[in-house]
């Protein structure tokens, strides 16, 4: 049934055989809701952009690391990168093999690093001195070295990740460097990787630093050439948040089209057969996930509407951290489907900061307490960011099965949780 603003989920059926109340109430709010197939359809996009041989996705795991959505994603055949221990320790959990799961870290320490050799991981450095510190413990091994192409991209300044306001990376221009520290710990570069920043919407700024690391692998020489196994682009590719805009998705069969062809050339040129590696997090889990959340309050301060949910920014920061949009679906409460013409609404949560804000004046059905909210596209970067700030508790977060069907895939936190790191310290 359509209900107040629930266009974009009721074409998925994404709730299932479902209502958003019921879940509610059967798993509190504020409550994360995937959707089984969703994930699975945006892993098989992915997958199809190139038949390539040699190409592969390396889901970048910092988006979301629920175990059990990793395990779908596994069965989709993807594989993943990590970036700390608990990445590893979540990967391993949901069946992920040493061989695929590759370490892509920034300013580890030597025991990090040793730590990821030790469960037996390729590691991708991105400094000379991470690759001495590597060099050091695992003199004769095989390294990865993370590139900075000099494009950077991304939906805010705090996510580009390449070009030179960045501490990512080594810029070509050190390759000699590189290749002389290697010799010195009779290093194999088994692979070379970059990442130039988080959602693009257009394939070409992507493509363009593909170019750039294809050019750097072009100046390798013949021997360090032949042993190289992997090329990994990165990730970003974008979703469109603004559902209700109609905003246009990523066009995947041009970018597909592009990156097949400039793997496919590129390889037919050199005789290059190894891998290469795509390497999104946000594409493969924004879509599938929403959170579901009750409006407790409706209040004005003068003219300024503000909605109060329960979501502050523990539960979902990027909001507040990067101004960042997510459209919202509106499910009526006791209130009914009467009196909903749009207004501009503040829709904040529950944290003591008044930066604590999902949407700013934002115009939308009226909202009444008893309703419930969705937030859209909360799959990557929700849960994985949230925290337990002014000791709230983590949320809990359910899969709708293939079947419809609703499943706890993580318990809510609850006071105990939080305490038991101090026991027997008091
Ligand atoms: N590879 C590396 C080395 C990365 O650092 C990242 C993201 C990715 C891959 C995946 O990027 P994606 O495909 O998801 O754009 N918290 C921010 C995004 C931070 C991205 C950090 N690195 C947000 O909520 O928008």
């Amino acid at each position: 049934m359509s209900d107040v603003r629930s266009r974009y989920t009721d074409g998925l059926k994404f709730y299932g055989t479902h209502s958003p109340r019921e879940l509610l109430d059967t798993y509190g709010s504020p409550l994360y809701v995937y959707n089984e197939a969703v994930l699975r359809d945006r892993c098989r996009r992915l997958k199809n952009l190139s038949s390539h041989p040699g190409f592969g996705v390396n889901y970048s795991v910092k988006a979301n690391a629920n175990p059990t959505l990793l395990r779908i994603i596994r069965e989709e055949g993807l594989v993943v990168d990590a970036m700390s221990p608990g990445e590893i320790y979540m990967d391993k959990l949901a069946g992920f093999s040493s061989d695929q799961i590759l370490y892509i870290a920034n300013n580890i320490s030597q025991e990090e690093m040793r730590h990821a050799l030790d469960e037996g991981l390729l590691i991708s450095v991105d400094s000379l001195s991470q690759i001495e510190t590597l060099g050091r413990i695992n003199g004769g091994g095989k390294i990865m070295v993370r590139f900075n192409p000099g494009i950077g991209a991304g939906h805010h300044q705090k996510v580009v990740t390449a070009g030179k306001e960045t501490k990512f990376g080594v810029t070509p221009d050190l390759l000699d460097d590189v290749l002389a520290l290697l010799k010195k710990y009779n290093m194999t570069l088994a692979g070379i990787n970059q990442h130039i920043g988080s959602l693009f919407m257009e394939a070409d700024g992507y493509i363009e630093a593909a170019k750039v690391l294809l050019h750097l692998a072009d100046r390798l020489p013949a021997d360090v050439f032949s042993t190289l196994e992997i090329i990994d682009f990165g990730g970003g590719p974008g979703i469109p948040y603004h559902k209700y805009d109609g905003e246009a998705p990523l066009d995947m069969d041009r970018f597909g089209k592009l990156l097949h062809e400039l793997m496919t050339e590129w390889s037919a040129r050199t005789g290059y057969q190894g891998r290469f590696l795509i390497e999104p997090g946000r594409f493969v889990v924004a879509e599938c996930g929403v959170i579901l959340t009750g409006v407790n309050n409706v209040k004005y301060n003068g003219p300024n509407c503000y909605v109060g949910t329960d979501v502050g920014f523990n539960v979902l920061a990027r909001p507040a951290m990067y101004d960042s949009f997510h459209d919202m679906e509106i499910y009526a409460g006791p209130a009914g489907m009467a009196d909903r013409a749009e207004k501009e609404q503040t829709i904040v949560g529950n944290i003591c900061e008044s930066g604590d804000i999902l949407a700013k004046k934002r115009l939308l059905p009226a909202m009444h307490e008893g309703d419930v909210l969705g937030i859209l596209d909360a799959g990557a970067y929700g849960f994985s960011m949230s925290s337990s700030y002014t000791q709230r508790c983590r949320s809990a977060e359910v899969l709708i099965d293939l079947d419809g069907k609703a499943r706890l895939i993580r318990r809510r936190e609850t006071p105990e949780d939080l305490a038991r790191q101090y026991e027997g310290l008091l």
